[in-house]
């Protein structure tokens, strides 16, 4: 059996290395039409960070793990088509900054049905509006030039989180594979469902039918923005009242109806995923007419933006309503801790606050590069995702600097913001840090991973979401 995966991205490349990795008797060949990723993929030098993702391609590239830019031969050859391309929010035109733009998938989909001689499993593993399935089949149906060439679509959305891709690929929660509900369909489930097996319990394999999978995967995602918006509205309320957001994390998480994953309040979600997500599911309820469930999902994202909106306010407001021209130390720009990706990072909208205060930003991260850095804080709104059209806007390079250490970002720094909860955020010598900076010296604590009262001891003012208020800034807002 062959396996081929259009899109060497976040999901194709760590995917396809797992498959890869535990069937060995399948041949598996991620194609992009980005050839520096793909050259990245046979280097030393992998083009996403993930914890462990080296190794398993180690393990298997060059064994049955390929990487490849020639698309046609190995689309051709394949007998399952994994499509991983990127399905961002539309940009322009109807459904502009909601609607999935599906142009990726499509251009996939008749390239898929240029080349094939023979019949194909078409699975869709990137994210797309319920009842994708049912247009790419006519796109692959029409454009097939060989009537005897059959294409069975499987829905099997990926539930990988960042920082922890390759753990949850190797153990998932459950895979979820959707199909028709004919005997072809139910085949082709089977197929699928045998790759999986190899290292996966079958009783952790869940089979639906297509609409339920595709929608499946936006309403997961949709849940787990809800639980981080809940918690991050009711940190505004405990800034408010001087309870602990913390706490009342804890208190309700023991409840095990609640659950206590993803309770932890922070200057906003980001990622790729979530805000995309929900923008489509919301989308689509419009487009039937489901106005008050459309409005209810979209205030997930309405928190979230006000979130991060409200954190640049309590910076600026601490720092007695003026920050022009004053330094600030910005440590982590990654979306999460474990990754260097910045899609829809909150720190890109906390930047752009300050910087339109006329702030000087100083930036730290682990795992993101200056370049990355800069072009990410040139961009509009849903850009990033559309390379043919991005870089529109000229960036204010002269605000921001980048560092290679924190401690040097901090230097001579009049505040610094923690927007990524990297472990070695906790480990910084803070007195060293204090000592170097403009006094008062500000700390605004995005994650909650710091030591607060510590940090207090030493003499920083410390604003930490969802805590109760020094009594510093409790006098600004009074
Ligand atoms: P990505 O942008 O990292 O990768 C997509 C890749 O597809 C790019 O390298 C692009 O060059 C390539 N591509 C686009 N059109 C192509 C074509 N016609 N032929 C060959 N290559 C083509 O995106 P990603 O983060 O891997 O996400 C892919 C999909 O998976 C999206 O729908 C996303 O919503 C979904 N998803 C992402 C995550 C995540 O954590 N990133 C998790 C679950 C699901
Ligand atoms: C998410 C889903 O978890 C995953 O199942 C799906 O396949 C892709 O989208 P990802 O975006 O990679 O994964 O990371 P996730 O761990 O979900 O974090 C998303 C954002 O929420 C990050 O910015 C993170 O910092 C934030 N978050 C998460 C919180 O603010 N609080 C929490 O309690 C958890």
């Amino acid at each position: 059996m062959k396996i081929t995966c259009i899109g060497a991205g976040y999901v194709g490349g760590p995917t396809m290395a797992m498959i890869a990795y535990k069937c060995p008797d399948i041949q598996v060949v991620v194609v992009d039409i980005n050839a520096a990723r793909i050259a990245a993929w046979n280097s030393e030098e992998l083009p996403i960070y993930e914890p462990g993702l080296f190794e398993i391609v180690k393990a298997a590239r060059g064994r049955n793990l390929f990487f490849s830019t020639d698309t046609q031969k190995h689309v051709a050859e394949g007998d399952i088509i994994f499509v991983s391309v990127n399905t961002p929010t539309k940009t322009r035109g109807v459904g502009a900054g909601k609607a999935a733009d599906l142009t990726y998938w499509e251009g996939a989909a008749r390239l898929i049905a240029s080349v094939s001689t023979t019949s194909k499993i078409v699975v869709e593993k990137s994210t797309v509006p319920v009842k994708t399935a049912e247009a790419i089949e006519k796109v692959l149906r029409r454009n097939c030039a060989d009537p005897n060439v059959a294409f069975e679509i499987l829905s099997n959305p990926e539930f990988l989180a960042e920082g922890t891709a390759m753990e949850d690929l190797a153990k998932p929660d459950r895979v979820l594979i959707g199909g028709k509900e004919t005997e072809s369909g139910q085949r082709a489930i089977g197929v699928l469902k045998s790759v999986y097996e190899h290292w996966i319990p079958t009783e952790r394999i869940l089979c639906a039918n297509l609409w339920s999978a595709e929608l499946s995967k936006l309403t997961a995602n949709a849940f787990l923005a809800q639980r981080i918006s809940s918690i991050n509205s009711i940190s505004a309320l405990c800034e408010a009242t001087g309870a602990d957001v913390q706490q009342v994390a804890h208190s309700i998480g023991t409840d095990s109806r609640i659950g206590p994953k993803f309770l932890n309040a922070s200057v906003g979600f980001g990622g790729s995923c979530f805000q995309k997500d929900i923008l489509n599911l919301v989308y689509i309820c419009e487009t039937v007419g489901l106005k008050t469930v459309a409005d209810y999902w979209n205030s997930v994202v309405q928190i979230n933006d006000y979130q991060k909106q409200r954190f640049v306010e309590r910076m600026i407001d601490a720092m007695f309503n003026t920050i022009s021209g004053k330094k600030i130390a910005v440590l982590g720009f990654a979306f999460k801790k474990d990754t260097g990706d910045t899609r829809e990072t909150p720190a890109i909208d906390v930047c752009k606050g300050l910087m339109a205060d006329n702030a000087l930003i100083n930036i730290y991260d682990p795992k993101v590069t200056e370049a990355q850095i800069h072009n990410d804080l040139s961009l509009g709104k849903f850009m990033w995702d559309h390379p043919t059209t991005a870089g529109t806007k000229s960036p204010r390079q002269n605000s921001v600097s980048v560092f290679k250490d924190a401690y040097e970002a901090c230097k001579d720094s009049h505040a610094l913001a923690v927007l990524t909860e990297w472990d070695e955020f906790k480990r910084l010598n803070y007195q060293k840090i204090y000592d170097s900076m403009m006094k008062p010296a500000f700390v605004f604590d995005g994650r909650n991973i710091l030591d607060h009262a510590h940090l207090r001891s030493m003499g920083f003012i410390v604003y930490a979401l969802g805590k109760p208020l020094d009594p510093f800034l409790q006098r600004n807002y009074s």
